[in-house]
């Protein structure tokens, strides 16, 4: 469109130019008529040409996306060809002028469409949001328009030699190329509009996940309301619910029908996970998957009934990497429907780092203290919600001054718990460990080893204390310390899906991780048998098979790898069976190097989940979905429908 008007004139002076001035073939003549052709811009030429590419790489999506952008883009793209081709080939004043006034406009309608939206548009007066190859694009054209102007300002008179013309035109010779190669790798592999992780297939699905909630019962009834909305904690800005980061705790008993009404008052769309809990696949709260995000000024009642006791949390699962970190983070505690013994002091212990901050917190504390007394029985329950470095390495929390029992990994008992000594016990992101101790009658116990992330592997990490008691605090060396091995603790039981002679369903998962292209810019990916979400082919079971995971870490990080809807059993560790008490984890602790092998039942018709819980993994691609045969979701994830459930 900005060479409509390419003027001609200059063309004719080209060979006398040649051979006497590299970069202005064909100025004006000496004899006074007013100057009318100008130098050539290989810069210009070169950036126009860069931008060109991108909008050429941008078309199919377009296309896509709304016919009318991708004709826009091709017409684009080809008037910047001819822009920059002529640019060389025939420069003159009048070229410049209308390359600037074109590129102006192009410009214009971008910066339009970013603000207010265009008026013709998929979704008319809609700002798109800003991704890295129309920002290069848009860069590339406000330099050469900052050329244009150059050239129409200058006397071409000049002569240049041939190395000064090439150390000019240097820079857009690095320049150029590299965005165009950036934008063009994003432009792509762009962020999906609308994806399915599974399709209605007329005469193959015939149960929407929406469909899929708690049937109606006669339960005892826990209704509450979360109401997200944004908050200042110490300072900083955080998103909460209620107001307090954590949320509230919930406590039920086990078998309570539990509603509980999403608010959402923050400026962004959200969502409520129940992480661990076995619920019907419609309140599994996963933005584009189970449901849509709520939008701003929305409510969701999520409703299901409390089957398993346990300690397990709930967090936002809509842009849930950074929800998370905000602060949208709660304990949902559910008791076992046996009456709690007395004198039992019971605390849900959730740590999580600060909005805002690298600091670690338990219950939005840098030093909480809990009361008991000697003799009292204690019940620690320790949720890990500390977002992690990269690496994605566990909390290692130790209790000292007193000998306890690990009475539950994930929410699950643990049969026949022995005594531990002090031990650090490996957390990884969204794992739970209850440990139950007696209060020494020295009175006091602390929970110690609890460190932030730290942000450079200079700088030294926040902790936390926990401190349960009064009296003589104990001092320990955490470092010193040996590991818990969940692997043989606690005594031999029977596991029907861990016994099982054979698995219907066996799949082997590769935790690795590259760089490359993915939503729009390059990057580094984490990925699933060398793939990143939502590309990852899906798990596909019927209800009742076995399902078997052979999960394989060939990268350098920790991944604790997460199941929703339902509970693996542990199989193995690096090839050998567990010699001790069965284990089921909604996520396994995956460290580099290592193997494990996990089964679950499927037993929970839906469309679930199976992500790594370092979401900053999650969000680089390590995610994909349990299929049900027969189950489809009328939800999508993307740009259009603005779910974004990592
Ligand atoms: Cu707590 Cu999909 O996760
Ligand atoms: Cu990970």
């Amino acid at each position: 469109m900005t060479t409509t008007g390419v003027e001609r004139e200059g063309a004719g002076e080209l060979d006398r130019g040649l051979g006497t001035d590299v970069d202005a073939p064909h100025f004006q003549s000496r004899h006074g008529t007013k100057p009318r052709s100008a130098a050539r811009s290989y810069s210009a030429a070169l950036l126009t040409l860069g931008a060109a590419a991108i909008h050429f790489a941008a078309t199919p999506d377009h296309v896509s996306e709304y016919l009318p952008y991708g004709i826009f883009f091709i017409l684009l793209g080809a008037a910047q060809v001819a822009l920059g081709v002529s640019l060389v080939v025939v420069p003159s004043r009048r070229l410049y002028s209308a390359a600037l006034l074109g590129t102006l406009a192009v410009i214009g309608l971008w910066v339009m469409s970013r603000t207010i939206g265009l008026p013709i548009a998929p979704v008319p007066w809609r700002p798109e949001t800003i991704a890295f190859p129309d920002f290069a694009a848009t860069l590339l054209e406000a330099i050469a328009c900052a050329l244009f102007i150059l050239h129409l300002g200058r006397r071409p008179a000049q002569r240049r030699g041939r190395v000064r013309v090439a150390l000019t035109n240097l820079p857009a010779l690095f320049f150029a190329p590299l965005m165009a190669f950036g934008g063009v790798g994003g432009a792509l592999t762009p962020m999906p509009h609308a994806y399915n992780a599974a399709p209605f297939v007329a005469g193959q699905t015939s149960h929407s996940v929406a469909d899929l909630a708690a049937i109606a019962g006669t339960e005892t009834i826990e209704s509450f309301t979360l109401t997200a909305g944004v908050t200042m904690t110490r300072g900083l800005q955080a998103w909460a619910y209620n107001g307090t980061v954590p949320g509230p705790e919930l406590r039920v008993r086990q078998g309570d029908r539990v509603r509980v009404t999403l608010v959402n008052h923050l400026p962004a769309a959200t969502s409520i996970h129940w992480h661990g809990m076995r619920v019907p696949d419609a309140m599994d709260g996963v933005a584009g998957i189970t449901q849509d995000a709520v939008k701003p000024g929305g409510t969701f009642a999520y409703e299901f009934v409390a089957s398993d006791a346990g300690t397990y949390w709930y967090h936002s699962h809509q842009d849930t990497s950074h929800q998370i970190a905000r602060g949208l983070i709660g304990s949902i505690v559910v008791e076992s429907k046996e009456a709690p013994a007395a004198n039992v002091r019971d605390y849900s212990l959730l740590v999580h780092t600060q909005p805002g901050s690298d600091a670690i917190a338990v219950n939005g504390t840098d030093s909480l203290h809990l009361r008991a007394a000697p003799g009292d029985t204690v019940r620690l329950r320790i949720t890990n919600a500390v977002v992690p470095g990269f690496d994605g390495a566990p909390i290692t929390p130790v209790l000292a001054g007193v000998p306890y029992v690990m009475a539950a990994l994930d929410g699950h008992d643990l049969n026949a718990p022995q005594r531990l000594g002090p031990e650090r016990i490996p957390l990884g992101m969204g794992q739970r460990a209850d440990i139950i101790f007696t209060m020494p009658n020295t009175g006091a116990v602390r929970l110690a080893g609890l460190k932030g992330t730290a942000l450079f592997p200079w700088s030294t990490p926040a902790t936390a204390s926990v401190t349960i008691g009064v009296g003589l605090l104990p001092s320990v060396n955490v470092s010193s310390l040996p590991s818990f091995d969940l692997t043989r603790y606690g005594l031999p039981a029977q596991d029907a899906v861990a016994d099982a002679p054979q698995y219907d369903v066996t799949r082997e998962i590769v935790l690795g991780g590259a760089p490359g292209f993915r939503n729009g810019s390059f990057d580094f990916s984490d990925t699933f048998d060398g793939m990143a979400s939502p590309y990852v082919p899906p798990i596909h079971v019927r209800e009742g098979q076995l399902v078997r995971h052979h999960i394989v870490n060939n990268s350098p990080k920790f991944h604790p790898i997460h199941i929703h809807g339902h509970v693996f059993s542990v199989l193995a560790k690096n090839g050998r069976r567990l010699t001790g008490a069965p284990i089921h984890l909604d996520a396994v602790l995956v460290a580099p190097g290592e193997t494990w092998d996990v089964a679950f039942k499927a037993d929970n018709p839906g469309i679930w989940m199976l992500h790594c819980h370092v979401l900053a993994h999650a969000s680089a691609g390590m995610n994909m979905t349990v299929n049900y045969e027969g189950i489809y979701t009328p939800y999508t994830m993307g740009t259009q429908s603005g779910n974004i459930p990592e």
